[in-house]
């Protein structure tokens, strides 16, 4: 049997945006904005996505339309050319999808839970205290002594893996192309209904200018950059698998330059959107309570399910905006996670030749079983702690040896003509010097700086144990896991000597 294939070029279109867009863009980017100066941010981010994310984009999209197959099958192939071994990459990364996988459907698991409390504001006026204290219940506890499993958590999670599992199970078309049909559109429409109601309430343009202004001194803050960084390559769901999966399921005939560049400018795009829907609110609050803006945000996690539904309760028709707030964030976040378990789903496919429907059942079986682990009392500790050494460290390290291995071995200037011969237009020259020069050497400054900053000083208030095993320990693992099925695999050296 061929491989399965999108219907239309729209079809991928929507899929490859619905993946870039979900969690990153309304829980993470707008906080991540904040952390780093507000408007200050605008500037690195931009030049990120314009210098990392297209080009990197433009490659995924090449890698997964040339070889046809997922992470792992497509890196053994380049290896061939190569003769090394590099299919340990392509697992490696699977696994950093498997893992985001995990954790991610507990942010959708809150978020369903927080869409039906949104309905009455059922979380009162002390949302720190009832986030923490009433719904995850997190007393003194640790990643290691993560308490009871929560029913009201794991049921929402039940709920996520079950919309995933059903657009997984049903195939590429009739599955994920459809989902992302009905997901998108919807994301839109509710965040720009959500946007008309807000960005007009007294206040809310304290909030827009604490978003825009630009603070160019920042500039020079190697933090501000990495965080950009950082945010691009999750944002736009590359480095993990999951958009050479995407991107091997297109037919032959397929656009790649415009389609990579629609699909990054929807994604970032929308992320400010999402940045004008949350600070227009948080300037509107802050208004109301007679404060600084930096006064009522909190970072991390608190952003999006402490601030905003003490900000929803603040607005004029909370009952709506409310549960239309946390719809979008249950609608990105599942487009998300269909889209990153689907990477490791085709990885298995490929490698074992199972039937789609028996891996899907084993793939989100064995997922909802693990992701159990967040739906305890300390589950968004563990959470916390997992998601900073894979972003920080797993991720970027991902990203740094995959545009070595492609822009320096196999050559920026064959992936640039490849793209160019299929595509409606030709990227010039900057594409292989971003590919080159800027994306590798940016990409080693962060992780050399996030390497030296967690070894000196770690991360959070987490014990050296905690961090040992379930951060450095994990990646460890899993880089080890990569090459012992890099090791045992028959068909390192594939006959086929296939070219770029
Ligand atoms: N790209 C996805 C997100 O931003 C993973 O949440």
């Amino acid at each position: 049997m061929g491989r399965e294939q999108w219907n239309s070029r729209t079809g991928f279109i929507l899929a490859a945006v619905g993946s870039a867009i979900g969690l990153g863009n309304i829980w993470r980017f707008p906080y991540i904005t904040y952390e780093n100066g507000g408007g200050a941010f605008f500037i690195p981010y931009l030049f990120a996505m314009a210098s990392a994310g297209i080009p990197f984009m433009i490659m995924e999209f090449t890698m997964g339309h040339k070889w046809r197959r997922a992470a792992p099958g497509i890196f053994t192939k380049l290896g061939v050319d190569l003769k090394l071994r590099l299919q340990w990459l392509g697992w490696f990364q699977v696994m950093i999808a498997a893992v985001i996988g995990i954790y991610y459907v507990a942010i959708i698991g809150w978020s369903i839970s927080y869409l039906g409390l949104s309905f009455t504001q059922n979380w009162g006026d002390n949302t720190n205290d009832f986030f923490f204290t009433q719904y995850l219940q997190l007393g003194a506890y640790s990643p290691f002594n993560l308490g009871d499993l929560l029913l009201h958590i794991a049921i929402p999670m039940f709920i996520a893996w079950s919309i995933t599992f059903f657009a997984v199970y049903t195939g590429i078309k009739e599955g994920i192309e459809r989902a992302n049909k009905i997901l998108m559109p919807l994301l839109l429409i509710i965040v720009l209904f959500l946007i008309s109601q807000t960005v007009f309430l007294p206040g809310a343009q304290k909030g827009l200018n604490y978003l825009f202004q630009p603070d160019f001194s920042q500039l020079l803050n190697v933090k501000v950059w990495s965080a950009a960084y950082g945010q691009i390559f999750f944002t736009l769901s590359v480095g993990f698998a999951i958009m050479l999966a995407y991107s091997s399921y297109l037919p032959k005939k397929s656009d790649i330059n415009n389609n990579a560049i629609i699909t990054v400018s929807i994604n970032c795009g929308f992320s400010i959107l999402a940045g004008i829907l949350v600070f227009s609110v948080l300037g509107h609050m802050a208004e109301e309570q007679a404060q600084p803006i930096t006064n009522v945000v909190s970072s991390g996690v608190g952003l999006a399910f402490v601030t905003i539904p003490e900000a929803i309760s603040h607005l004029p028709i909370p009952y709506i905006l409310g549960p239309l707030f946390f719809t979008s964030l249950v609608v990105a976040g599942l487009s998300s996670h269909i889209s990153i378990i689907e990477a490791v789903i085709s990885a298995i496919i490929d490698k074992l030749n199972y039937p789609r429907k028996k891996v899907a059942t084993l793939v989100c079986g064995l997922g909802f079983i693990i992701s159990m682990l967040f739906a305890t009392n300390g589950g968004i500790l563990l959470l916390d702690l997992v998601d900073y050494f894979i972003n920080n460290i797993a991720l970027i390290f991902s990203c740094l040896v995959e545009v070595i291995i492609l822009a320096w071995f196999i050559k920026a200037s064959i992936i640039r003509h490849y793209a160019n011969q299929l595509s409606d237009f030709n990227t010039g020259k900057w594409m292989e010097l971003c590919l080159r020069y800027m994306s590798p050497v940016i990409l080693l400054i962060i992780l050399v700086r996030n390497l030296i900053n967690t070894f000196t000083q770690g991360y959070g208030d987490y014990t050296f144990m905690d961090q040992l095993l379930l951060g450095w320990g994990l990646i460890t693992f899993m880089l080890l896991l990569s090459i012992i099925i890099n090791i045992c695999s028959k068909n390192n050296r594939h006959d086929d000597k296939e070219n770029l």
